[in-house]
């Protein structure tokens, strides 16, 4: 795993926040989340999905984490552009998602867009992923929901998914192994 270039970053969040708002527009209400729910955005990169999971849902506690602090940084400035001052519910931290030091049952969401592969020294590789999920079902609360897209191995991210008891309750394929997910942890 390495940080990204400074052209990679350039690139990645160019249209972050087009591309989060077409991702919304696709899973529609399908998100059984609580009124108030506590979101957490891994890997969020500049922070277009964050601004709109604020005004979407009105979060009570929206934790924004990106591994690289340039990153957290650009989504903090993202954000208070468009949201201005920003309230105390939401949190901005770095934080590699291959330690995720929340308790258990602490959110009603985790988002992981395009950031899974990352968690890997090569993208192709499938060794850190496991670990990562199992993290993300023991910070979900029972009946939270994982919203995931990717491209890579993403065949092997449902079959663990599905190894620690989540639930498919939204799956759209995209073109070249590209693929969004809703998957529901246990209840
Ligand atoms: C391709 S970008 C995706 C950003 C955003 N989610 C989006 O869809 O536009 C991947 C992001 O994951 C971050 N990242 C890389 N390794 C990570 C790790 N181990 N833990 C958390 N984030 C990581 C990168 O810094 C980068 O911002």
């Amino acid at each position: 795993m390495a940080e990204m270039s400074r052209v990679g970053r350039w690139l990645v969040n160019a249209g972050n926040a087009r591309r989060s708002r077409r991702l919304l527009d696709s899973i529609g209400n399908r998100l059984p989340l609580p009124s108030s729910p506590r979101l957490l955005e891994l890997g969020a990169g500049r922070g277009g999905l964050s601004a709109l999971l604020q005004q979407r849902y009105r979060p009570g506690h929206l934790v924004v984490t990106d591994y690289d602090p340039r990153q957290v940084e650009a989504a903090r400035a993202y954000l208070s552009g468009e949201l201005g001052p920003l309230p105390p519910t939401i949190e901005l931290r770095p934080l590699d998602a291959r330690v995720i030091p929340f308790g258990d049952g602490s959110f009603d969401g985790v988002f992981a867009i395009n950031m899974l592969h990352h968690v890997e020294a090569e993208h192709s590789e499938y060794r850190e992923r496991p670990g990562v999920l199992r993290q993300i079902r023991r910070v979900l609360s029972p009946g939270g929901c994982l919203v995931f897209r990717d491209f890579s191995r993403t065949r092997d991210v449902r079959q663990t998914l599905r190894e620690l008891g989540f639930i498919p309750l939204f799956e759209k394929p995209g073109w070249r192994g590209r693929y969004l997910g809703v998957f529901q942890s246990p209840s």
